[in-house]
């Protein structure tokens, strides 16, 4: 089992602390805060018949975990396993519960820059735009489904395939309990365009080239 202490911890957001692996580089550690957990696996502050439904404080992991295993399988033929969103790569179990292992992905500057992250240091430019399109047009071709995206848990890179590209880390997966948006592409190309406005309307190099 690993310990946390052992752990350098990179980011944390408001439902998980990111840490290193500690020996693979490419790849991080996500742990759900235990100050979210009841003892037995539930969600605090949740009604009773709610915190433990989906595997209960697991369930990030499970609608995430579920997407991924969905877009293996419908790239199965063509032995594809990379996504725009961060490859999974297992469980690990540690003293703060089970952690998900994903990769790391870092900026061109060996730094994790979300799309917040452009956006506040004023690094967003049209070469982040391209791939900003590109992403979104990923995900409605590949129906990947999103759950609660946001403009931090959007992940820039270039050294992943060898080119200018975002990629999705938080917030994938169907999160409604009847799953229109893994049953039906439109519903879901539907939802994907509707957070890109949300998302674009965000971002000041939108608003300056929109006139
Ligand atoms: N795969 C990753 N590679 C690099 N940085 C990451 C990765 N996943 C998360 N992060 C960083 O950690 C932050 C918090 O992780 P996230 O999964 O969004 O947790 P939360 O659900 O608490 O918001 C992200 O906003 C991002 O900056
Ligand atoms: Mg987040």
């Amino acid at each position: 089992m690993l310990f946390t202490h052992n752990l350098k911890k990179i980011d944390a957001g408001t439902q998980k602390d990111i840490y290193e692996h500690p020996s693979e580089t490419d790849k991080i550690i996500k742990i759900m805060k235990s100050e979210h957990a009841t003892p037995d696996g539930g969600r605090a502050g949740q009604h009773k018949l709610r915190a433990h439904r989906s595997q209960g404080i697991y369930r990030q992991f499970r609608r995430e975990l579920l997407q991924y295993l969905q877009l293996c399988k419908s790239h199965y033929g063509a032995l594809k396993f990379t996504f725009p969103i961060e490859t999974v790569y297992g469980f690990v179990a540690t003293d703060q519960g089970l952690g998900l292992v994903t990769e790391r992905v870092n900026s061109p500057s060996g730094r994790a820059f979300s799309v917040y992250d452009l956006v506040k240091e004023g690094l967003f430019t049209d070469r982040h735009a391209a791939a900003l399109d590109q992403f979104f047009d990923e995900c409605c071709d590949m129906h990947v489904v999103f759950g609660e995206v946001n403009i931090a848990g959007i992940m820039y890179t270039e050294q992943r395939q060898e080119k200018p590209e975002f990629v999705l880390v938080d917030g994938i997966g169907e999160k409604l309990i009847i799953p229109f948006r893994s049953m039906s592409k439109t519903i879901n190309t539907r939802n994907i365009r509707k957070v890109e406005r949300h998302i674009k309307s965000q971002i000041p190099f939108y608003q300056a080239t929109d006139v």
